[in-house]
């Protein structure tokens, strides 16, 4: 079968790299996939969010199979096109992807459905968020209702950085029309938890457990970033939190989608809080997180193609999802300076014993050699059976490569490890 994978980052090449092991697949494109996944799929340069051209290609190319992978794509109702010509999809409808897409959608659903959550407030009027501010609890969260790359959740530690970040997704647009309704909401505490899960509407099965570590630099210190390394499984996640999780989050969820007449078919991405007051929803994200799925795929031992293939046929019930009883670390190699100003063009090389665990997220080739063009550039994975083991596999993994510009950071899985050895 033809398959393709909207997307071009290294979420996508893991999924990329966890397809080629399907003996169903003969030929694996990626839109626009980046030059470093050219030995995996065949790059096609169509932008994610050009919805025409990615159905023209599926089209003229007799797809027979897409996966739909980044946020913007499928918010904008990528899937629902793609369907419109024939061609089955992994991932939402527009209409299911607004879980996403309003974080005001997500959290009117929570409370109308019982979902534990942080208590919040809606605001549309700039003028009534600063009233709302003035004798609001501190610290306190501003999230702007749209997408915004990741970065429209501010957490104000005092009443001036409330005000002003209000001012800026409000007043000054920073995220443009996403900041025209905002969430002011209840600042919770715990280790978070990421739980990525397979389903079709009916039948929920979530993959192993991850934690994404979001700062860029050591010990969760400086900006937030799209995530510098992921570990699975994360070890706050027990089995009792697991059982806890599917009866008064997942299931719940799935339910609500569907009486909302919005059936949510593919990966559902859940953020959580493993707060004092029990597990809460931070956030629900419509897809696959991006680096958890470079620790959360490579310990799946079932077919990936088949298990998305029973997602889009409602036979997930039937379906077997079955990990590996071992720990995976990702280190991001990220360009110096990143999240903010970066430099490009900076030379990679991979050794070739390693090329499989390496999950390219900026680059392109130029001249036959491998250059960063990005911010986050390589993620790098290793399997142990024990998370240290993983831990130490991956930096092993990351010394090994060449890439003068890089910037990691050297505590990934760290406070995990602690957690741990502290059981
Ligand atoms: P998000 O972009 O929604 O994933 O939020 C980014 C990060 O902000 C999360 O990973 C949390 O660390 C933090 N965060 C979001 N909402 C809250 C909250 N209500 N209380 C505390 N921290 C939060
Ligand atoms: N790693 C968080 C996300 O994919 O949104």
């Amino acid at each position: 079968m033809k398959v393709m994978v909207v997307g071009g980052g290294g979420r996508e090449h893991a999924i990329i790299k966890k397809l080629r092991e399907s003996k169903k697949i003969t030929a694996l494109y990626a839109l626009p996939g980046n030059g470093g996944m050219a030995n995996d799929a065949t790059c096609v340069a169509i932008g994610a969010k050009d919805i025409d051209g990615i159905v023209a290609f599926a089209k003229e190319n007799q797809i027979d199979y897409a996966v739909v992978a980044p946020d913007d794509p499928l918010v904008l109702g990528c899937v629902d096109a793609l369907n419109e010509i024939g061609v089955p999809c992994f991932g939402p409808s527009k209409a299911a992807a607004i879980i996403e897409g309003s974080k005001v959608f997500s959290k009117n659903l929570m409370k109308k459905y019982g979902i534990p959550t942080a208590s919040y407030d809606v605001f549309s009027d700039a003028e009534k968020a600063l009233e709302f501010i003035k004798s609001a609890p501190i610290p306190t969260v501003i999230k702007a209702d749209g997408l915004a790359l990741g970065k429209g959740v501010v957490i104000a530690f005092t009443r001036e950085e409330a005000v002003d970040a209000i001012k800026s997704i409000m007043e000054d647009k920073k995220f443009g029309d996403s900041g025209n309704n905002i969430v002011i909401e209840e600042f919770l505490t715990g280790p978070e938890v990421s739980v990525l899960a397979f389903t079709d509407g009916k039948t929920v099965k979530p993959m192993v457990s991850s934690m994404d570590h979001k700062r860029a630099l050591d010990f969760d210190k400086g900006l937030n970033t799209g995530g510098m390394g992921t570990i699975a499984p994360n070890p706050y996640y027990t089995a009792e939190i697991a059982d806890e999780c599917m009866e008064k989050i997942f299931l719940p969820t799935i339910d609500a989608m569907n009486k909302e007449g919005r059936t949510f078919k593919g990966c559902l991405y859940f953020g959580l809080m493993l707060t004092p007051n029990g597990p809460k929803v931070i956030e629900y994200n419509c897809r696959f997180g991006d680096p958890e799925t470079q620790v959360v795929l490579p310990l799946l031992e079932s077919d990936l193609f088949e298990v998305m293939q029973s997602v889009t046929n409602e036979t997930l019930a039937d379906q077997e999802v079955k990990f590996a009883d071992k720990s995976a670390c990702c280190v991001i190699m990220a360009s110096k300076g990143y999240p903010e100003k970066y430099e490009n063009g900076f030379e990679i090389v991979i050794p070739e014993n390693i090329a499989d665990s390496v999950y390219v997220a900026g680059a392109k080739l130029y001249d036959g050699k491998l250059l960063s063009a990005g911010g986050r550039v390589l993620g790098v994975t290793a399997i142990a059976d024990t998370l240290k083991g993983a831990i130490d596999n991956a930096y092993t993994k990351v010394k090994a490569i060449k890439f003068d510009n890089a910037f990691y950071r050297s505590d990934i899985g760290q406070r995990a490890l602690k957690a741990t050895e502290e059981k």
